[in-house]
């Protein structure tokens, strides 16, 4: 029997899919290449931007296809959309072949809805409860070697004004820091290189603990486990990045310095609009204090354009912040109304030909910071993580460097999941290539 799995959305719910198959393989299934030969197909689903939705549902067309074709084909929706106010009727009229919905808590019930649908051909499980309990035991078929998530903390307090997630994933719910640390010890144990924590807002994580845990603490305990191996987080929410955080990073080897810092704005009344919490002038203040304690940090973030009510002026204001950040990536994004949020009935929503215009502007801006911060890495030498083969190259190979860039390298033994030291010969904008170098 097997099984394919169509993920959509951020790393949360790439870790995610990878808990699934963890579980479809412990009931006998193995992966497929293609999803024509599946016995079941999941879609693990995001709705963070229509796009994203618009993704799936043209997907599900497909998908409808085999089903005509293979009765006994399971197929299963989980993730972000099954959460939204009103998903389940819409499923159950409009895609009646969908077998199993569940929400983003208790995908742990998989197996056992799966069997029971096996077991009965016209049953159909719809459970959509969010956060029913941890989903710390469970089986994982990692597929990113050498590196690894952790989730650290599930849900979001923050109600950014545009944002879904905190409607979809349920309010913030931490893992206990033993439980943490164990996982990352057993990870590294297993020769995994690079572990990035996960969550929404990693810098409440313990909040909601009572104990006194706080993520500088986790990063203290995780920093102190021997070894070779890199550390990431994300996101970082600005307006609780606190110094003891940064102070974390920079006394612990192991921890990269490379921080997503999502902005989202430039301009202080659109932050104010968007519940985010900090100005324009604290963020650049934190950002200069974290490139004076974290040298060669690299710094990356999101922004978007076309929030309702953002005027030519504050769209500028945010590109006079992206030359000023000096971020060495950034991820761009068009505003994207989403139902049930208050940004969604906000006045002034900006018309899509100039949302169009300011994200080509922003990504033209970012481009040049990038590309500039790129010539500047040419002629040095970085420790890189081997992650991957370059598939078009031959010995080519594809890392990262400490700060999170990416590079590509000739070598002449296969290097990947080991730490080589690569000289930068040469920028391409966003893509840096070099050749490992021996070391001294
Ligand atoms: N928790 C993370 C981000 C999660 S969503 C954080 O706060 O940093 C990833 C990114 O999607 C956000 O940072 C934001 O830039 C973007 N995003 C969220 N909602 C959006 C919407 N309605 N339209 C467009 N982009 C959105
Ligand atoms: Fe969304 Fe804001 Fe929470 Fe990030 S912090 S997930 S943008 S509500
Ligand atoms: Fe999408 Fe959910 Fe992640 S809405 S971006 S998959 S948290």
């Amino acid at each position: 029997m097997n099984y394919y799995i169509n993920t959509y959305g951020c790393q949360m719910n790439i870790h995610e899919s990878e808990k699934i198959a963890g579980m479809l393989e412990d009931m006998g299934y193995i992966p497929c290449a293609e999803e024509k030969d599946a016995d079941i197909i999941v879609f693990n689903t995001c709705c963070i931007r229509e796009t994203a939705e618009q993704k799936i549902y043209g997907h599900m067309g497909t998908t409808k296809k085999l089903k005509q074709n293979n009765k006994d084909l399971i197929i299963a929706m989980c993730g972000c959309m099954t959460q939204q106010e009103g998903i389940q009727s819409t499923i159950k009229s409009k895609y009646p072949y969908i077998d199993i919905v569940l929400g983003t808590g208790n995908i742990s019930m998989l197996p056992q809805a799966v069997n029971r649908v096996r077991a009965n051909r016209k049953d159909k499980v719809f459970d959509e409860n969010y956060l029913k309990g941890t989903e710390d035991s469970m089986p994982l078929a990692r597929t990113s070697a050498p590196n690894a998530w952790v989730n650290i903390i599930y849900g979001c307090n923050n109600f950014c004004s545009y944002c879904i997630v905190p409607h979809v994933r349920g309010r913030e719910h931490s893992r206990k820091m033993s439980d943490v640390v164990s996982e990352v010890k057993s990870l590294i144990a297993q020769g995994y290189k690079e572990i990035t924590l996960l969550g929404q807002n990693v810098n409440s994580y313990g909040h909601d603990l009572n104990d006194g845990t706080t993520f500088a603490g986790l990063l203290n305990e995780i920093g102190a486990i021997p070894g070779k191996f890199r550390i990431r987080f994300m996101s970082s929410h600005p307006k609780d990045l606190t110094d003891d955080v940064i102070a974390a990073i920079a006394n612990n080897k192991n921890i990269c310095n490379n921080i997503h810092l999502p902005v989202q704005s430039g301009s202080d009344d659109v932050l104010r609009r968007m519940n985010r919490r900090y100005t324009r002038q604290r963020y650049l203040e934190q950002i200069k204090k974290i490139r004076s304690m974290l040298p060669d940090v690299g710094i990356t973030t999101d922004i978007m354009v076309g929030f309702p009510g953002e005027t030519e002026q504050d769209f500028q204001d945010t590109l006079d912040l992206v030359r000023q950040a000096e971020y060495s990536s950034a991820f761009c994004f068009i505003y994207s109304r989403r139902k049930g949020t208050p940004a969604y009935s906000m006045e002034g929503q900006v018309p899509y030909p100039e949302k169009q215009r300011r994200i080509q502007l922003l990504l033209k801006t970012q481009n040049e910071v990038t590309k500039r911060l790129s010539a500047e890495m040419v002629g040095k030498v970085y420790e890189v993580l081997a992650e991957d083969a370059n598939p078009k190259y031959p010995d080519t190979y594809c890392g990262r460097t400490e700060n999170g860039r990416l590079v590509n390298f000739r070598c002449d033994f296969n290097p990947v999941g080991q730490f080589v030291d690569v000289l930068i010969e040469q920028a391409r904008s966003a893509t840096l290539w070099g050749r490992a170098v021996k070391e001294d």
